[in-house]
């Protein structure tokens, strides 16, 4: 198998197994942004089967990612994905709630993409990790388009509380004077957040 083969199987499986993977526009972003801004050091919240963190480890040479993972079956699949990809030396694998882990390196890029009604915790808890010139990069900002809508035309309780942490979200980062934040409309959305 052709390590392209591998990739594209790793995204077939997370496709019929349900899980949820950045976009192709999504990760397409994300691999020019670290090989524009010479990223070096990538911790991302959030691994499912390793997908994003074994595209970001090949978007350059001399990239690490360190990436977390809290449910037991997704973190084994990732890393099996990630030892057939031959990437054990590029990508650190925690199998730990994000909450529960204390990180003292510094990062160039920090990738949230796990649990959307917790955005603001996971920045406010790793932002002590960002390098001085580094950027927060959040996924599914859009969250389906369901950001775009008024609270009341969405029936579900539970889908109007997370459509409302994510709306609450976005006005912090808006807010965020230490922060430039653009806000892409590529994939599901996402918001870049760079040190000022
Ligand atoms: C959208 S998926 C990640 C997709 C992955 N970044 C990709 O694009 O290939 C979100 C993952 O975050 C994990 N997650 C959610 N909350 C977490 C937490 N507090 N700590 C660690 N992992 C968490 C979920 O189990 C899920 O597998």
């Amino acid at each position: 198998m052709t390590k392209e083969d591998i990739l594209n199987r790793i995204k077939e499986d997370a496709l019929n197994q349900q899980v949820p993977i950045i976009s192709d526009e999504g990760i397409q972003y994300l691999t020019q942004y670290i090989q524009k801004h010479s990223v070096h050091r990538i911790l991302e919240v959030g691994a499912a089967v390793g997908y994003s963190a074994i595209m970001m480890c090949m978007a350059a040479d001399d990239v690490t990612v360190t990436t977390i993972e809290r449910d037991e079956t997704r973190y084994l699949e990732a890393l099996k994905n990630i030892k057939q990809m031959g990437l054990e030396d590029c990508i650190q694998l925690l199998y730990h709630d994000a909450f529960d882990v204390s990180l003292e390196e510094e990062f160039d890029l920090i990738f949230i993409d796990a649990a959307k009604a917790q955005n603001q915790k996971f920045f406010e808890k790793f932002e002590k990790n960002l390098s001085s010139t580094g950027t927060i990069i959040t996924d599914n900002i859009d969250f389906h388009g369901l950001v775009n809508r008024d609270l009341q035309d969405i029936q579900s309780k539970n889908l109007r509380q997370m459509v409302r942490k994510i709306k609450n979200y976005i006005s912090f980062l808006e807010d965020n004077t230490h922060y430039r934040t653009r806000f892409l409309k590529l994939g599901d959305g996402l918001a870049v957040s760079t040190r000022i």
